[in-house]
C-alpha cells in the first residue's frame, strides 16, 4: 500500500513539496535518514542554534526545559530515537510524512498520540522563512511541548475534536483554534509573557515579535472569540490570544463543540487584527 495521492491543491497552486510515493495508506512514512545530507544537517544546526539562543525570557519554561530532549543540536534527530524518549514521557510517537498531508490524516494520527513531522529540509535560501513546513519547523516547534502531561493531552483531544469537526462541517472554525493556540499562542507566566505556539517557536523574526513588539494586540484567551476570528498566512499575526496555564486550554476546550460551532455561525467573522468593543487588550 505504498504511494498515496498528494493533498489536493487548486487549479494554479503549487503540489505540495515532498515525495508521496514512498508514503502508506496514513500518510506515514519511513524516515529516510541516511538520505540526509552532512549540508542538511548543518543547515539544521544553524536553525537550531539561531532559535535556541533566543528562547532565554521569550519561551515558555516548559518549552525551554523539553527542546534538550530533541537531542543531539548538531543533526537532524532520528524520529525512532526521539519517540522512545516521547513514548517514555507521555505516550506520543514522532511518525514522518512526505509533506502537508489531508486534514483528515492528521487528525487522526493525533488522536492516535502520532505526531507527523515532515521528512524533508528547507533550502539554505529558505533560512529565514520557508513557505510550508519542514523537518525543522515541525522538530523544533512541536515536538518540545509534547512532553508536557497537559499539553500532550490537548494535542489529542484536538485531533479526536477534529475528526468530528469534520463531520460537522466545522474544519474552518476548528482550524482557527490550532492556529491561536498550537501555532501562534502566548501565555502569561509570572515572569511575564511568553510564547508556546509552535509558529513563533521556530520563527526567526516573529518570536521576538509576538512577545516584545507594542505593535500586535494581545487578547485573553476565549475560545468563541478565536473560532471567529480570521489569521493571517504570509505575515506577523496582528492578534495573539493569551491563555494563563496549559490546564485552562485543556478544560475550556474539554465541552462539546457541537452547541459551540452552531453559536459562533450565527455570530460574524472577525478579521485579524480587530477587536471587539470594550475587548480589554494585554499591555507587553
Ligand atoms: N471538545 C472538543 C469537541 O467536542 C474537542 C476538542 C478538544 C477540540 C480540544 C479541540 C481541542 O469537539
Ligand atoms: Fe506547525
Amino acid at each position: 500500500n505504498q504511494g498515496v495521492a498528494p493533498v489536493t491543491y487548486g487549479e494554479g497552486e503549487r503540489p505540495p513539496r515532498g515525495d508521496y510515493a514512498r508514503a502508506r495508506a496514513d500518510y506515514t512514512c519511513e524516515q529516510d535518514w541516511a538520505a540526509y545530507t552532512p549540508a542538511q544537517h548543518d543547515l539544521y544546526r544553524r536553525l537550531y542554534e539561531r532559535q535556541a539562543a533566543q528562547l532565554p525570557g521569550l519561551a515558555c519554561q516548559e518549552f525551554i526545559e523539553a527542546v534538550a530532549h530533541l537531542g543531539a543540536p548538531d543533526r537532524i534527530p532520528r524520529f525512532d530515537e526521539l519517540s522512545e524518549r516521547l513514548m517514555r514521557a507521555t505516550g506520543w510517537q514522532v511518525v514522518a510524512v512526505p509533506g502537508l498531508i489531508p486534514e483528515e490524516a492528521f487528525f487522526k494520527l493525533l488522536s492516535e498520540r502520532r505526531f507527523p513531522v515532515t521528512e524533508w529540509i528547507r533550502e539554505p535560501e529558505e533560512f529565514d522563512y520557508v513557505v510550508e513546513p519542514d523537518v525543522f519547523h515541525d522538530l523544533f516547534g512541536h515536538v518540545p511541548l509534547l512532553f508536557n502531561p497537559v499539553f500532550a493531552d490537548y494535542m489529542q483531544a484536538y485531533g479526536a475534536g477534529g475528526l468530528k469537526a469534520s463531520r460537522l462541517d466545522a474544519c474552518e472554525l476548528l482550524a482557527r483554534l490550532y492556529w491561536y493556540t498550537v501555532e501562534f499562542g502566548l501565555i502569561a507566566t509570572p515572569e511575564g509573557l511568553r510564547a508556546y505556539g509552535a509558529g513563533i517557536l521556530s520563527s526567526a523574526g516573529e518570536l521576538r515579535h509576538s512577545v516584545t513588539s507594542p505593535e500586535p494586540k494581545r487578547v485573553g484567551f476565549e475560545l468563541e472569540r478565536i473560532m471567529r476570528t480570521r489569521y493571517k498566512i504570509d505575515s506577523y499575526q496582528t492578534t495573539y490570544f493569551v491563555i494563563d496555564s496549559f490546564d485552562q486550554l485543556f478544560e475550556a476546550t474539554a465541552p462539546d463543540f457541537t452547541p459551540i460551532y452552531a453559536r459562533v455561525r450565527q455570530l460574524p467573522t472577525l478579521e485579524a487584527g480587530e477587536l471587539l468593543p470594550g475587548e480589554a487588550i494585554r499591555a507587553v
